[in-house]
C-alpha cells in the first residue's frame, strides 16, 4: 500500500505528519496512544510528579530493597536525590532478571563488525550475562572495589558492553572515553577522574583502516607516573601490541582463572554509575556524574516509551558507546527493558555509502535511530543506495545530536522511512541522561525540523537574556524548571562548578545553553548552542578546548575560535590565529596547526578554517568581540552590526578582506 499523503494544515507553513495517517498500525499498539494519551499522562506527570516517578520507578527497575522517598531537591541549589533508600544494580537489572522469562535466549545484543564480510556475533541475555560476570570476576580479583573508577577506551566491540556492565555490576564507576580521544585526552581523564585501572583492546578497525587503541593507552600512561595499576587488555584484531610486564593482563586469560557466577551488589540508588567527560565554554571538558536509580528509570523509560519498544523489535541505535546517547540507548535503556539492541562497530560509509542500509537489511532493523550529519552525508548520494535495499522491516526512525534540518527530515522520512515511519526528533543532553523533549510515536503529530513536546514530568521554559520567563509563541533561552530523575548529580571533583555552569545564570532554573523557539502550538525548536560550545557532527566541543590547543604552538600567540554553518556537519570550526612576531602564515604552518589540535584533543575537533590575522576585534576592556567573529565566519558581513565600540575598529576590515572560503 502507498503511503498517505501528509495533512497540510490550511494557514500553517508547516507540513504536518500526524502517526494515525502515517502508521496506523504503531499507533493501535503504542505504549502511549494519540495526542489524548499524551496529554493525559502529561498533565499528570507535572501536577503530581512525585506519584508519577514513584510508579514509573517501580515499575522499569527491580528493587533489593524499596526506595523510602521518590525526590529529595532543592532544585535552585543544583541539589537532587530520586529514589532516596533504595538499593538495586543496574547490572542486575539489565540482565539477571530477564534470565528467569522468555527472554533468557533473546539476543540481548547483535554485533556487527565494521567489515561486512567478518560474521556477525551475537550475545542472548544468558551469553552476555555469562560473560559480564566473568569480566566481574576479573575485575574483583585485580582489585577493582565498589566506588574505584575504571576508564574504558576501546572501539565499538562486545566486550565494551561487557566491561560497562561490569563495572556496575561491582559498583565500580565507568568512565568510558570515546574511542577517537589522543592520547592526552586519556591522560587528563585517567587524572581527573582518578582512576588506578584501564580496560582497552589491542587495536580496532574503523572504515577498513586499523587504529591505534592500547597505543594510545600507553601513550597517555608513559606521561603520569605510577597512575594506573593495571590494564586489561581485550584480544579484538590481534595485532601485537607492547605489554608491560605487572601492569598489563589479557582478558582471554584472566577469564579461564574465573568462574561465570558473580552475585550483582547491592547499589545505594545514588551511588555513583559513570562519569562522562564532555565539552563545555570553558576550560578542559568536566566529568559530568549519574548516579544509579533515577538513570536506570529515566534511561529504561524514555527508551520504552520514546522508541516504543515492543518484544519483537531490533532496535539499532548507531552511536558510539563513547558518547551518552550509547550508554543511555545502546546499553542501559535499552537492556534493561528486555530489548535486542544492535551495536556497530563501523561507519556509515565503509565498505561503501550503503552500510546502513545493508545492515537495517540484513537484520531486520525495526527501530533506528541515528544523528542529522549522518543522514544529510548520505542523503548526497541520492535515493539509490537506498532503495537498493530492502528497508521494509523499519517501523520508526529516531535523530539525534543536533537540530536536523527539514531537508534531511523529509529525505529521512520518505527515503529512508518510505513515508511509513514516525520519526522522532529527540533532544537532550549528556547532562540530562535521557530525551527530555521528543515526539511520541505514537501520539505527537510532527513537524520536520522540531523536536516538538516535552516528555512526561519534563517542565521546559524559555526565558529572555535577564531570566525573566517568557509565555506564548517566543524565542528565548531553553531552561528547565524541574528535576527529572536522570539529571547529572554533579561535576566530579568540583561540587562548585555544577551549580556555577548550570544553575547560576537564571536563578532557580537548570539552564541547558540551547536556544530555542516555542511555536503557537507549544512546539519546541531548538536553533542551537547560545554558550561557545559547538556542535561539530553531533560532537560536543568546546571553544576554548580547540584554542588551547592552539596556542600550545611554538608560533602561535592567540587564538579565538567560533564554529560555523557546514552543509554536512552542521558546525565546522573557523579558528582565527595571531602569530608571534616574525613568524610567517604559510600552508604548512596551517597544516602543523590541524595536526596539533587532532594530537592534543582529537580529530575531530580539526578545524575546518585557520584564519590567520594580525589581530581580533576586543571591546576597551580587551574582550573578545565574539559574536563579530561568528558572523565573519559565517559570511555574514553585512550584519556587523556597531563595530565603534572597538578598540580597533580597523581590526574588522583586515578580517573580512581576508575571511578563508
Ligand atoms: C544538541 C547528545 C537539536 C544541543 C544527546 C544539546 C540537539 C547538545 C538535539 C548536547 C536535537 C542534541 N535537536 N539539538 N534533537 N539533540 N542537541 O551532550 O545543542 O553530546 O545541548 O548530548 O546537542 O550534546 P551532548
Amino acid at each position: 500500500m502507498a503511503a498517505k499523503k501528509p495533512t497540510v494544515k490550511k494557514k500553517q507553513t508547516e507540513v504536518i505528519f500526524d502517526p494515525k495517517k502515517i502508521a496506523p498500525a504503531l499507533v493501535k499498539t503504542a505504549h502511549v496512544k494519540g495526542m489524548e494519551g499524551y496529554k493525559k499522562l502529561y498533565n499528570q506527570s507535572v501536577k503530581n510528579p512525585l506519584a508519577f516517578w514513584g510508579k514509573v520507578g517501580k515499575e522499569q527497575l527491580t528493587w533489593f530493597k524499596p526506595f523510602k522517598q521518590v525526590l529529595k531537591s532543592n532544585f535552585a541549589k543544583a541539589e537532587n536525590q530520586w529514589y532516596v533508600g533504595g538499593k538495586t544494580n543496574l547490572c542486575y537489572n539489565a540482565l539477571d532478571r530477564h534470565l528467569t522469562t522468555a527472554r533468557k535466549n533473546k539476543a540481548a545484543i547483535i554485533w556487527e563488525p565494521d567489515n561486512p564480510a567478518t560474521p556477525s556475533r551475537t550475545f542472548t541475555y544468558q551469553q552476555l550475562h555469562f560473560e559480564v560476570c566473568r569480566m566481574a570476576n576479573v575485575l574483583q580479583a585485580n582489585g577493582v572495589k565498589k566506588g574505584d573508577r575504571v576508564t574504558i577506551y576501546m572501539p565499538m566491540v562486545p566486550e565494551l558492553a561487557m566491561a560497562t556492565l561490569a563495572c556496575a555490576r561491582i559498583g565500580a564507576v565507568h568512565s568510558i572515553i570515546f574511542g577517537g580521544f589522543s592520547a592526552d585526552s586519556i591522560k587528563d581523564r585517567i587524572i581527573d577522574a582518578g582512576s588506578d585501572f584501564v580496560i582497552t583492546t589491542d587495536t580496532g578497525y574503523r572504515g577498513g583502516k586499523v587504529i591505534p587503541i592500547k597505543a594510545k593507552v600507553d601513550e597517555a600512561l608513559e606521561k603520569m607516573s605510577g597512575h594506573v595499576r593495571k590494564v586489561l587488555v581485550v584480544r579484538h584484531t590481534g595485532d601485537h601490541v607492547n605489554v608491560v610486564a605487572g601492569r598489563d593482563i589479557w582478558w582471554h586469560e584472566e577469564a579461564e582463572k574465573v568462574s561465570g557466577v558473580n552475585k550483582a551488589a547491592e547499589i545505594d540508588s545514588e551511588d555513583p554509575l559513570f562519569l562522562l567527560y564532555t565539552s563545555g565554554s570553558t576550560g578542559k571538558p568536566k566529568g559530568v556524574l549519574h548516579t544509579t536509580g533515577g538513570y536506570g528509570v529515566y534511561a529504561s523509560f524514555t527508551h520504552k516509551i520514546v522508541f516504543d519498544i515492543q518484544e519483537n523489535d531490533t532496535y539499532w541505535c548507531t552511536a558510539d558507546l563513547g558518547w551518552v546517547t550509547g550508554h543511555s540507548y545502546i546499553l542501559y535503556g535499552p537492556l534493561i527493558n528486555g530489548a535486542t539492541s544492535l551495536m556497530f562497530e563501523g561507519i556509515p560509509t565503509f565498505p561503501d555509502v550503503s552500510r546502513f542500509w545493508k545492515v537495517i537489511e540484513k537484520h531486520q532493523v525495526s527501530i533506528f535511530y541515528t544523528a542529522p550529519t549522518a543522514i544529510r552525508a548520505l542523503m548526497r548520494f541520492g535515493d539509490e543506495p537506498v532503495k537498493k535495499h530492502d528497508l521494509s522491516s523499519l517501523r520508526l526512525l529516531g535523530s539525534v545530536g543536533e537540530p536536523i534540518n527539514p531537508e534531511a527530515w523529509l529525505w529521512y522520512h520518505r527515503t529512508v522511512g518510505r513515508g511509513k515511519c514516525p520519526i522522532v526528533d529527540t533532544w537532550w543532553q549528556t547532562e540530562t541522561g535521557g530525551i527530555l523533549i521528543s515526539p511520541l510515536p505514537g501520539a505527537t503529530p510532527t513537524k520536520p525540523g522540531s523536536a516538538t513536546l516535552p516528555f512526561f514530568g519534563v517542565q521546559p521554559l524559555l526565558v529572555d537574556s535577564d531570566g525573566k520567563p517568557l509565555k506564548g509563541a517566543t524565542e528565548g533561552n531553553l531552561c528547565i524548571q524541574f528535576p527529572w530523575p536522570s539529571i547529572m548529580r554533579g561535576v566530579y571533583g568540583d561540587k562548585e562548578r555544577f551549580y556555577n555552569t548550570y544553575f547560576s545564570t537564571f536563578k532557580g532554573y537548570y539552564f541547558t545553553g540551547d536556544g530555542c523557539r516555542r511555536d503557537k502550538d507549544g512546539y519546541y525548536w531548538i536553533t542551537g548552542r547560545v554558550d561557545d560550545v559547538m556542535n561539530v557532527s553531533g560532537h560536543r566541543l568546546g571553544t576554548a578546548e580547540v584554542e588551547s590547543a592552539l596556542v600550545l604552538h611554538q608560533d602561535v600567540a592567540e587564538a579565538a575560535v567560533v564554529g560555523f554553518p557546514h552543509d554536512i556537519k552542521g558546525q565546522g570550526i573557523y579558528a582565527y590565529v595571531i602569530l608571534k612576531e616574525g613568524r610567517i602564515p604559510s600552508d604548512d604552518l596551517r597544516k602543523e596547526l590541524i595536526a596539533q589540535v587532532a594530537k592534543e584533543i582529537s580529530p575531530i575537533a580539526k578545524p575546518d578554517v585557520i584564519h590567520f590575522t594580525p589581530g581580533l576585534p576586543k571591546t576597551r576592556s580587551g574582550k573578545i568581540m565574539r559574536r563579530i567573529l561568528r558572523k565573519i565566519a559565517a559570511g555574514e558581513i553585512d550584519t556587523l552590526g556597531d563595530t565603534s565600540t572597538l578598540a580597533d575598529p580597523a581590526v574588522v576590515e583586515i578580517l573580512v578582506k581576508d575571511r578563508q572560503k
